[in-house]
């Protein structure tokens, strides 16, 4: 074993197999380590390799598929890439409830990015926000030469919007471009762009311009979704009033929002990585959407019809891509897009609204009624059961007295293996 420390120089030259072997040594893996290690799954050495940087391994989780779901008329198994138990049966559950009353209806999400350019150290600001919205058509032409095909299959930039920020640097003017990535997510043609309008950006101005990056708060692309949810499925008249108490809750309490939003992204970040998405866009997107007000709120909104059925919608930033990125290079997100069978990025974002709302409903359903914890145990005491080394074929024994007994916890695990293991000696 070598001596541990951390300052490897020249790490990332090395092939992977010789990282393996360097940090299995650093760090004492033993030979079982070792082999999860080099388990690489789908993906072939080179593959994993080029996909980000001093790469020794590949990481796996469970990929469930959500069922019920009815978008816009038409059926949709959703596949969800997520560590945490019963998130996939909930879903599936509120789809069900919503698939009564003719499921979700999401509207037609517009693909537009943002990219914003921050302009600095101007002398005349409002001569230079004259003198940007006057070229605006070249700025456009300049933004458009850098993708022709993107123009060729109807995308492109499209507008700009000049704002004017006051920071501790002084006034600085941020210009947005606006630009219809179609079917991508988007952020690489953006940026492309911003970068390369600057130079005149910066000569028509007469400012200083710094950053030029997308903006991952995508306003222009919201998805949004509503849908009707059965009073009995759900458990009658008083798990509604739950529901509509625990959404007050939420729009009254930023901690309560927090957690409420939590669910949201449940359904959201299952989606956003099963199909290759960026997830930390996503989240960070919809996070600062739910602060628009000034005060961090529910994504969701709930009220009830006229027969006491709940009727529940959702409003959400979704730049989901179905091209680019991971979407076509990472095997399993292929897989999941073609379980998905969709014709464009707009429908992915569509879809990805009702099943957040699905998500929040399951999530609120249970908080009203049961308790969130008697789903999530049978599955969760399973997980506990193995940790605390049982074999197989006991899980299900262990998992099942620990939740009679309201006991899960690994030591008390361990206690019935060592019974059961000293009944079998007698
Ligand atoms: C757990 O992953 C998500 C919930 O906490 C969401 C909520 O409280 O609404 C159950």
């Amino acid at each position: 074993m070598k001596e541990f420390h951390s300052d490897i120089s020249g790490f990332y030259k090395l092939s992977m197999e010789e990282r393996q072997k360097l940090i299995s040594s650093l760090v004492n893996l033993n030979q079982d380590e070792i082999k999860i290690l080099k388990e690489l799954g789908y993906f072939t050495p080179t593959q994993i390799d080029t996909l980000i940087e001093n790469v020794v391994g590949s990481y796996q989780l469970p990929l469930g598929l959500a069922l019920n779901f009815k978008i816009n008329d038409k059926d949709y198994i959703l596949p969800m890439v997520i560590e945490e138990p019963s998130v996939v049966a909930a879903a599936s559950n509120a789809a069900k409830m919503a698939r009564k009353h003719g499921g979700f209806h999401s509207d037609e999400v517009k693909p537009i990015m943002i990219s914003q350019i921050q302009i600095t150290q101007l002398k005349d600001v409002e001569a230079s926000k004259k003198s940007l919205l006057e070229n605006k058509e070249k700025l456009l032409k300049i933004a458009n030469e850098q993708d022709p095909m993107l123009n060729e299959l109807g995308g492109g930039a499209r507008d700009i919007e000049i704002r004017e920020i006051n920071t501790n640097k002084g006034i600085m003017i941020i210009l947005h471009l606006l630009v219809n990535v179609l079917d991508a997510m988007g952020a690489n043609v953006v940026n492309t762009m911003a970068e390369a309008i600057s130079p005149y950006i910066e000569e028509i101005s007469g400012g200083k311009v710094y950053l030029r990056i997308v903006s991952n708060l995508a306003t222009h692309r919201i998805a949004k979704s509503r849908a009707t949810f059965d009073k009995e499925m759900l458990g009658g008249e008083e798990v509604v009033e739950g529901i509509l108490n625990a959404y007050e809750f939420a729009v009254a309490d930023p901690y309560r929002a927090t957690t409420h939003n939590k669910g949201i992204m449940n359904g959201i970040v299952a989606l956003t990585l099963a199909t290759g998405n960026d997830s930390r866009a996503i989240e960070a997107g919809c996070h600062a959407y739910a602060s628009s007000s000034g005060q961090y709120s529910p994504l969701t909104k709930f009220k009830t019809d006229s027969d006491g059925n709940l009727v529940g919608e959702i409003e959400v930033p979704l730049a989901l891509g179905i091209i680019g990125g991971m979407t076509k290079i990472h095997p399993m997100a292929r897989v999941a897009l073609k379980i998905l069978n969709l014709k464009s990025a707009s429908e992915l974002s569509q879809v990805g609204a009702a099943l957040d709302l699905a998500q929040n409903v399951a999530a609120l359903r249970a908080l009203a009624s049961e308790g969130i914890q008697k789903g999530h145990m049978a599955l969760h005491s399973r997980n506990i059961a193995k940790v605390a080394g049982v074999p197989d074929e006991l899980l299900e024994k262990v998992a099942q007295e620990m939740i009679k007994e309201k006991k899960i916890r690994v030591d008390y695990a361990k206690q019935i293996l060592q019974r059961l293991s000293d009944s079998k000696n007698l």
